[in-house]
C-alpha cells in the first residue's frame, strides 16, 4: 500500500504520562540508544544495513518493558527484531536488559508504531509482526483508540513478507473479539486457526498472565499469516 494511502488516526493509541525515569533506565537510554537506537525518520529503512547482517526480521510493538522481546530475541539468535515503543522508561528497560545479557539481535525505535510502520518498515519485509497485549482501552468511549483498527491492520499486513504472520495477544474479551473481526476483514490475511488460536510456544508466558490465569482470567492469541 502506497504510504500516502495509510492516513494518521487522528486520535492515538497511547498517552505519554511524565511516568517515572528511574536513574538507571535514563543511563541505559543515554549510554545504549546511540547504538542500539533507531531514530524515526520518514524513510524506509534498510533493515540489513540497520542489523549489520541479512536475515529475518520481526516487528514487536508496544514491546513495554522488554521482558518478552528479549526473551524472544534470546531464544531466536538467527532473527532480528525491531522493537517500537512510545514510552521512553520502557525502552532505557529494554535496553539495560539487552545490554546485561548481551542480546544482539534487537533494536529499538522510540515512536508512534503507526507510524514507523507506515513511514518506515518497507512494504513486503517483515517474518512477522508481534503486537503482545495492546493497551486495552476498556471504556467504550475509548475504544476509537485501540491499535487495532482496520487502517493500522492493513497497513500492518502490508508489511507482512508472504507467509509472515501478525500475531497478536490480549486479554480483554471484547478487545480479542474486535481483532478477530478486524483481521477477518483484511483481504490478503488467512486466520491460521478457527478463530482463536492457542498460544504459540514462541510467545514466553509472562508473569502478569500466569497471576491472571490462576485469577481465572483468559488470553486470546491471533495468528493470522500473509498468503
Ligand atoms: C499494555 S503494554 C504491553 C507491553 C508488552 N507488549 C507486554 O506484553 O508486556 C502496551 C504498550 O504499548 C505501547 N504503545 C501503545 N500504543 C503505541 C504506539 N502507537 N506505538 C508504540 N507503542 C505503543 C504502550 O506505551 C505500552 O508500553
Amino acid at each position: 500500500m502506497p504510504p500516502s494511502l495509510v492516513t494518521h488516526p487522528p486520535i492515538r493509541s497511547y498517552v505519554l504520562r511524565q511516568g517515572r525515569f528511574s536513574p538507571a533506565q535514563q543511563r541505559a537510554y543515554a549510554d545504549l540508544m546511540p547504538r542500539l537506537g533507531v531514530a524515526y525518520r520518514p524513510a524506509p529503512l534498510d533493515f540489513a544495513a540497520v542489523f549489520g547482517r541479512e536475515a529475518p526480521v520481526v516487528a514487536e510493538i508496544g514491546s513495554g518493558m522488554g521482558e518478552t522481546t528479549a526473551r524472544i530475541a534470546a531464544e531466536n539468535p538467527g532473527t532480528d527484531y525491531l522493537a517500537i515503543e512510545v514510552h521512553a522508561p520502557g525502552v532505557g528497560s529494554l535496553l539495560k536488559r539487552l545490554d546485561a545479557e548481551g542480546i544482539a539481535n534487537v533494536r529499538v525505535v522510540t515512536h508512534d508504531a503507526v507510524e514507523v510502520m507506515r513511514d518506515m518498515v518497507p512494504e513486503g519485509s517483515l517474518a512477522a509482526i508481534h503486537v503482545f497485549f495492546p493497551d486495552p482501552w476498556p471504556k467504550k468511549r475509548h475504544h476509537k483508540r485501540r491499535l487495532l483498527q482496520p487502517g493500522f491492520a492493513a497497513l500492518a499486513a502490508s508489511r507482512l513478507a508472504p507467509g509472515g504472520h501478525l500475531h497478536v495477544a490480549t486479554d480483554w474479551q471484547d478487545y480479542a473479539e474486535h481483532v478477530l473481526a478486524v483481521l477477518s476483514e483484511v483481504p490478503i490475511l488467512r486466520n491460521t486457526a478457527e478463530g482463536f488460536a492457542p498460544r504459540p510456544p514462541a510467545r514466553p508466558e509472562t508473569k502478569f498472565e500466569r497471576r491472571g490465569r490462576r485469577l481465572g482470567h483468559g488470553v486470546w492469541d491471533l495468528v493470522f499469516v500473509r498468503g
